[in-house]
Order: C-alpha cells, then structure tokens, then sequence
C-alpha cells in the first residue's frame, strides 16, 4: 500500500488528523493496535477549550458536541471549607469551556471516517517504523498472521505515551523532560446527576478532589490517592464515603451516589519531548507529551498539535513548501510549556504533599486566599483554563 501520511495511532489526535487531511484531499491510513471499542472504552477528561471546539467544526464533525455539550462559565474552588466561584467569562471577556466527554468527541470522529469509506486498521500488531530519515518513510504491521507494509511521505506519530513512534527515535536526536507526582488520581464515573452545575476543584485537608461531569446525568469523580493504592481497595462506598469528606457541607448534602460504571487509578505526570519530529516523522498528542490532569490540559494541546501538523502538511502538498513542517515543533512547544507550567502549578496548588511540611500547606493556603480575592490572581487563572491564544 502507498498513502502520502500514515498516522500510528488512531486516539483523538490521529483521528483529528485523519479528518482535517481526509477534507484536503489528502491521502492517509490510520493504523491503531487496539480496536475501535477498546479505544471508546478509554475514559478521559473532557474540557474543550474554543480552539478544540473549532477545529471539531471546522472538521465538520461539531454537530453532535453542540446540541450535547455543556458550556461552562465557571467552576469553584473549594478551600477551607469555602466554595469560590471563578467567573472565567466575567474575568476573560466572554470566554468559556465546553464539557464533553474525549469519549464523545473521538466517536463522533470515528464515525464521520467510517462514513466516508476511509481505512483505519484496527488490531495493527507489532507497528515498526522505517526509513524516517530519508524521503521514502515506510511502516510494517502485522495483521491476521501477514506482515503488510505501506510506503509514505510521512508518519504521523499519534500512538500516546507508550507508542513506537517517539521510541524509535534515535536517543541523541531528542531530549525528554520528566516529573512524575507522589500520588495518582482514582476516578469513577457514575449515571448520577452531578453535584453542582459546574466543576468543583477542592483542595482538603484530606487531600485533593474534583468534581466533574459528563451531562446532566452523568458524573465523573476524582480522589488524590497514594500511589501504592489498587482500584480494588476503594469499594465504591468508600470512594463516596471518602469524597463526601473532601467537599463542603451543601455539595456533601447535594451529593448523589450511585454504583460506578468505571473505575480506574491513573498516576500524574509531567513530560515533553523536544523536537517533536525527526525526519519525515512528527509525533503529536500524548506521543510527545503528558500534562497532569488538573485543568484538562491534555486534549486541547493534542488538539493544537494536530491544527498546526494538519496545516503543515497542507502546505505542503498545496504550496510545495517545507516552511511550516519546518516550524511545527517550535510551534507547537511554546503552546505545549505554558500549559505544562499551568498544568503543574495547578497540580502543585490543589494537591496534598506531606514531603512539604506544615509551611507548605501555609503556602498554598495563603495563594488560594490571595488567588480567588486578587482579580489580577483570578484573571490569570482564568485566561489559562479557558486557553492562551495560540
Ligand atoms: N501501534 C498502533 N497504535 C498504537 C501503538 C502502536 N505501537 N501504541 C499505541 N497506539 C495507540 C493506542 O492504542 C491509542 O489508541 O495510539 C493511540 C494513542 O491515543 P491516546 O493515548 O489517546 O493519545 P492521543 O490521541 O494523543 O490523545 C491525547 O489523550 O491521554 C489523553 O489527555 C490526553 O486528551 C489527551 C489525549
Ligand atoms: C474530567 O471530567 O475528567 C476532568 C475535568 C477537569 C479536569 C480533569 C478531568 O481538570
């Protein structure tokens, strides 16, 4: 098989990328190594920033997330004992966030491909890559016990932290930045109606909790945990039982409980790979790096990433011009490191960590009072939850 790109991985990101070149004109397979429901079944955040929800309508796959989508305001901070309303559309003239599910959006994508009668190869085994570093690239998989290979212009390297592509890269051409956190978020979602109209960020003294959802009878809950705790530990009365003691009195009454639908403990971490191409290979999404969930980072620069390789590639076939493939990292990267910096002040804001003593929590006390009664505090806040301008 010949294709001008072949996208690893068939996520959010490679799904994206597979529309945005498929309306081009642009020919690309989607090799992904699970199948398509493993790849639903996957639960993530789901706070669409305006730059994500546009590209979903300029992908002319917007009609679904629009009639099901939740438009966000606001959200609160729950400290001390206190809700504070952060006004992200008073603070940032008018901007806002959308609700829906990564789940949701990767669907919809999925389907509109479907529909179109274009190829995603589910339960592509053992995916090597090849000859990235000369103009005819090359990528083998092995499928019902044959090894098939496709000649392309490019790969698009869209197969998540643990993919193949970033990995076959040779070590001394990137340089990768790490931070991993001393404990994990355990989630459960739940067909209960959420708490509170609008997220609920908490930081208690019994350690971090959100409340978020995925509509109006949906929930999705997360409790810092330690990191040595199995999903099996928490039943889910004491997951509810423990999430109680982490919010206020009114959200505590308010709360309803039901059994989870999923459960599952994911640990936090910092990372980015730079540059995120090599040759004619570029990595985009979680393939090149990984923010820690508070502020639902991770989709939207997945988002960004595949908006600027999308227009890159464009240009090169429309214009006969490697400019913008030249630029895409260092693109990318400067959107890429202020999320990462918000991502973990966030985390470092709203999460417990004994390793800092009585004075670090008198730190982080004293910046949540000064954040949600300074408006300069408040704006800045605000203006990275809903997006920085690209
Ligand atoms: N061959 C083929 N496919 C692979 C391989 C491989 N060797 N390795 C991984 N994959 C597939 C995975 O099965 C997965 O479906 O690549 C896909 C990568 O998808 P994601 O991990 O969802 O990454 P991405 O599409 O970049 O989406 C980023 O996911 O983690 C969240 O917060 C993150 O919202 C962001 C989004
Ligand atoms: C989620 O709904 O899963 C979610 C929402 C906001 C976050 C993280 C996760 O900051």
């Amino acid at each position: 098989m010949r294709v001008q790109v072949a996208i690893v991985g068939g996520g959010p990101s490679g799904q994206l990328l597979g529309r945005l070149l498929q309306q081009a004109g642009i020919d690309a397979v989607i090799l992904e190594r699970q199948s398509g429901d493993y790849v639903l079944g996957r639960i993530r955040a789901g706070v669409l920033e305006q730059v994500c929800i546009d590209l979903m309508d300029e992908a002319g796959v917007g009609e679904r997330m629009h009639r099901e989508g939740l438009i966000h305001g606001g959200f609160d901070m729950l400290f001390n004992g206190e809700r504070h309303r952060i006004d992200m559309e008073q603070l940032t003239g008018g901007k806002h966030v959308m609700v829906y599910g990564q789940t949701e959006l990767t669907r919809d994508l999925m389907d509109a491909r479907r529909a179109a009668g274009l190829t995603t190869i589910y339960q592509a085994g053992n995916v090597t890559v090849h000859d990235f570093d000369t103009a005819k690239p090359r990528v083998r998989y092995e499928k019902d016990g044959q090894t098939h290979e496709i000649e392309c212009d490019f790969i698009a390297g869209c197969d998540g932290f643990h993919g193949i592509c970033r990995a076959s890269i040779p070590r001394r051409a990137i340089h990768e930045y790490e931070k991993t956190y001393p404990f994990g978020w355990l989630g459960v979602l739940s067909e209960t109606p959420p708490v509170h109209e609008e997220l609920i960020y908490a930081n208690s003294p019994r350690g971090f909790a959100l409340c978020s959802q995925r509509s109006h009878s949906r929930s999705r809950y997360y409790l810092q945990v330690p990191l040595t705790d199995k999903v099996e530990d928490w039943s889910d009365e004491t997951f509810w039982q423990e999430l109680r003691l982490r919010l206020d009195p009114d959200a505590r009454e308010k709360l309803v409980t039901g059994p989870s639908i999923e459960k599952s403990i994911a640990p936090l971490r910092s990372f980015v790979t730079e540059p995120m191409h090599f040759g004619r290979m570029f990595l985009a999404g979680d393939a090149a790096h990984i923010v820690p969930p508070t502020g639902a980072k991770g989709l939207n620069l997945a988002a960004t990433d595949v908006k600027y390789l999308s227009g890159a590639l464009i240009e090169f076939y429309q214009d006969r011009s490697e400019a913008a493939i030249g630029h895409y990292s260092e693109r990318c990267l400067r959107r890429i490191w202020r999320a990462e910096r918000f991502s973990w002040w966030f985390t470092s804001l709203m999460h417990r960590f004994p390793e800092n003593g009585e004075i670090g929590q008198k730190f982080q006390e004293a910046e949540l009072d000064y954040l949600v009664n300074s408006r300069a505090a408040s704006t800045s806040l605000a203006e990275n939850y809903v997006g920085l301008p690209l």
